[in-house]
């Protein structure tokens, strides 16, 4: 496995394995990588003569209030996992090279990246597009791996990509859990064993939801109330958005029909989860 570091020196590797026939396919995160991050990588691994792994921590989708100084660096660790889920090239660029002073372009995300997460977290979504854009561009990928973790950003990224014409496939792998239900999270390392317990909330709610809707519930109000009303007994935890939506268009609806998302957003003490489930409606 080898480390490339530069955008530029990237981009002429991958050039180069493209003149090869090569298929590459590009596992993008930010490091801190769990066993969620693994599977991505070993789901790309069996579809790509080539695998590369983007580690780049990126500012531009951070809010001023937010952790990007914090936010968890473990790159040996990160390397390991790379190469032990069957990474070829692991691209780590600069904060410097990927913003060079003068950097001034970005992709405006429409509605959607205004709504649920992007709600609390303007610019958010623009701050990715724009760097999965520019990872796109530096690795030349015939696929590409996104979690379903983070649903929204796996449906703006869908759709920037249809509707900028990037030559790539999106493929979005299903979300990895602890044995317990927690959505697999760079940012569960912020929780104390108190916290951990309680952030077993956001999952259990949304079976709870999924258990209402096999037993015939399809009133979208009432299946968020009962969600609401099952995270307000978790003293440390407080609600940021629970919504029901079209899962490609992210578009509320008030029944539940066709594909669906439930989406939530909780804070348990200072630290914003996220998770969802996805209903294959009638
Ligand atoms: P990061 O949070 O590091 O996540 C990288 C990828 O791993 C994302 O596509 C995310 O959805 C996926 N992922 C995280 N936890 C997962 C889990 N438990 N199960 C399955 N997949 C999981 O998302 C980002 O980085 C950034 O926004 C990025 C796309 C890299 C742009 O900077």
């Amino acid at each position: 496995m080898i480390v490339i570091k530069s955008p530029q020196q990237m981009q002429a590797y991958s050039l180069a394995q493209r003149n090869l026939k090569k298929r590459i396919g590009l596992v993008p995160t930010m490091g801190a990588l769990h066993a969620g991050h693994a599977k991505l990588i070993q789901v790309a691994r069996k579809e790509n003569d080539l695998v590369i792994v983007s580690i780049f921590v990126n500012p531009t989708q951070f809010g001023p209030k937010e952790d990007f100084r914090k936010y968890p660096r473990t790159f040996q660790k990160d390397l390991n996992i790379c190469k032990s889920s069957g990474a070829d090239v692991v691209f780590a660029p600069s904060v410097q090279s990927m913003y060079p002073d003068g950097f001034c372009t970005y992709i405006t995300v429409g509605k959607m990246g205004d709504v649920l997460c992007g709600l609390s977290r303007p610019g958010h979504f623009r701050g990715v597009a724009t760097v999965v854009a520019k990872l796109l561009n530096s690795t030349i990928p015939a696929r590409a791996y996104f979690g379903q973790k983070d649903a929204q950003q796996a449906v703006i990224i869908k759709r920037f990509v249809e509707d900028l014409n990037f030559p790539v496939s999106v493929r979005v792998v299903p979300i990895v859990r602890h044995a317990d239900g927690l959505a697999m999270s760079s940012r569960n390392a912020y929780l104390n064993p108190a916290q951990r317990n309680d952030a077993v909330i956001l999952s259990q709610s949304l079976m709870v939801a999924r258990t209402l809707i096999r037993c015939g519930e399809r009133n979208a109000v009432s299946i968020k109330n009962a969600i609401r009303r099952l995270i307000a007994r978790v003293r440390r935890a407080r609600i940021d958005y629970v919504e029901i939506v079209n899962a490609a268009t992210l578009v509320p609806l008030q029944k539940i029909s066709g594909k669906t998302l439930i989406v939530l957003a909780v804070y348990i003490g200072s630290t914003r989860l996220i998770d969802n489930i996805v209903i294959e409606g009638k």
